[in-house]
């Protein structure tokens, strides 16, 4: 886990990466987003390659406590000081990586630890999304999009959206112009509250 800063400002920015590969493609465009923003801006780079968490075990309605590994704490406690979350997820199977699907998946266990009040903290805050995929027509990235968007709702967090990319080789995505000149603007883009469609 990385952390660069130079000035303190209200935002703090925590990118998790999930790609299986180093030196991505959608770290490269997560990248190129990140170094727009304002100068002292804190970042915080995660890559779950490097800090790997166990298979997440659903055990929420089980009475008493789990343990909570070494991981899993720096990780809760790294998305609590987080102002904004960015998800890096690589497209894989139309949908989130499995590395960071994970980590989406032990927010449902902080949502449930006594005295945490991990919702109530989150509210408010904004959950972000980079991906880049093969597939030319950005449209197939829908699904994860939508994890997204839907995730945040539920979490009473504003959403970003997600920056989208399009490459196969690693590095191949610099070659996508119109990734990498939307990536300069990315984060200063409007974070309503996120809604499910079925709200007005
Ligand atoms: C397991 C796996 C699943 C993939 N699924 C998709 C997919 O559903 N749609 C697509 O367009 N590309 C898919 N790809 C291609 C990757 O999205 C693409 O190579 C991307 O550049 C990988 O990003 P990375 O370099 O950050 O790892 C898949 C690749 C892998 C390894």
């Amino acid at each position: 886990m990385t952390t660069d800063s130079a000035t303190p400002t209200d935002r703090s920015f925590l990118f998790v990466l999930g790609s299986s590969r180093p030196d991505g493609n959608t770290e490269i465009l997560a990248r190129a987003a990140a170094g727009q923003l304002p100068a002292g801006t804190p970042q915080r780079w995660v890559d779950l390659t490097k800090v790997p968490l166990p298979d997440f075990q659903d055990g929420r309605h089980e009475s008493g406590s789990w343990p909570v590994g070494e991981t899993e704490e720096e990780l809760r406690r790294a998305t609590l000081e987080a102002t904004d979350i960015v998800i890096a997820s690589p497209l894989y199977w139309y949908s989130l990586s499995a590395h960071t699907k994970r980590y989406l998946d032990y927010w449902a266990g902080w949502l449930r630890v006594p005295g945490l009040d991990f919702k109530q903290r989150m509210a408010g805050r904004t959950l972000w999304g980079v991906t880049v995929l093969a597939h030319e027509e950005e449209v197939v990235a829908d699904g994860l999009v939508t994890s997204l968007n839907h995730s945040a709702a539920y979490m009473g967090m504003r959403f970003g959206g997600v920056l989208l990319g399009n490459g196969s080789r690693p590095g191949q995505v610099r070659d996508d112009e119109r990734a990498m000149v939307r990536a300069k603007t990315f984060f200063e883009r409007e974070t309503p509250l996120a809604r499910f469609p079925y709200e007005a």
